[in-house]
């Protein structure tokens, strides 16, 4: 049985900054982030979502600050200690290799070998399940090349390896900004999925209608400030947007 107090976050932010010369990309941002929960990073163009990505996710070395995973220091040096850590970053188009199948994409740095041959029957069996599992049932061959799947599909895969391989944390930057709607709506499904099983999804993504309808609470970042971190309470577009433009809500009382 689960205690009924809080979790302790997973993920913690201290000061993060990144400054690329004179250009102050992200600047002593504090963040804790929770397993089970979705958490949708708002900012406009250049407030610095993408450079706190890639801090998370280990691209980057922090300016100054630090990060905290599972309650311990981490120092990252590359995106390959992240993802060692737990930390599962989504791009669109860029987190999978075309020439290779699904199911090799799947086991990427993580290969079933017999001594020093690929268990390439055992790995695309196992894809299929896990991808069953979560809801993709329609891949009729692991073996094929992701080359030919949908943005959609593709986005699934990485997240389906996130929850398989038991990653603690899963980061889509703009997963779905050039996906249907149909295909939209499906990944918000394995993102939930992936929440159910306890991970914390931190989500960036510019449509706010769509972040609004499965993000848990809001973060936003201003000028590489974080300026505001709220839940999600059915807040107005209209709303999200002020605090996206302006750092903050208006003060009401302002003459
Ligand atoms: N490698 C870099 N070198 C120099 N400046 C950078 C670099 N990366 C980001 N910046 C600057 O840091 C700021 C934050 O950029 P970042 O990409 O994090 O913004 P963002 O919130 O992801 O924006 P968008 O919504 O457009 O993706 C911007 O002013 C950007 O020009
Ligand atoms: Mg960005």
């Amino acid at each position: 049985m689960e205690s009924g107090g809080p979790r302790p976050a997973v993920f913690v932010a201290e000061g993060l900054s990144k400054r690329f010369g004179s250009v102050v990309a992200l600047e002593g941002v504090d963040l804790a982030i929770y397993p089970g929960e979705i958490l949708g990073l708002l900012g406009d163009n250049g407030a610095g979502k993408s450079t706190f990505v890639k801090l998370a996710s280990g691209v980057y070395r922090p300016s100054s600050g630090r990060i905290l995973f599972e309650g311990k220091p981490a120092n990252f040096h590359s995106a390959a200690d992240a993802r060692h850590a737990g930390i599962e970053t989504v791009h669109q188009d860029l987190g999978l290799i075309d020439s290779m199948s699904i199911a090799r994409n799947f086991f990427l740095g993580a290969e079933l070998r017999w001594g020093p041959f690929l268990r390439l029957a055992r790995m695309q069996a196992e894809t299929r399940e896990i991808l069953t599992e979560i809801g993709l049932q329609n891949l009729r061959d692991a073996g094929q090349d992701v080359s030919r799947l949908s943005g959609g599909e593709r986005q699934a895969i990485s997240i389906g390896r996130a929850v398989a391989f038991q990653k603690k944390m899963i980061i889509l930057d703009e997963p779905t900004s050039a996906l249907s709607v149909k295909e939209t709506d499906k990944v918000f499904d394995y993102m939930r999925k992936a929440k159910d099983r306890g991970l914390a999804v931190v989500a960036v993504m510019h449509n706010l209608a769509q972040i609004a309808a499965v993000a848990d609470r809001f973060v936003v970042f201003w000028h590489g400030r974080k300026t505001a971190d709220f839940a999600n309470a059915g807040q107005s577009e209209t709303d999200l947007a002020q605090y996206i433009h302006l750092g903050a809500l208006p003060s009401v009382d302002a003459h």
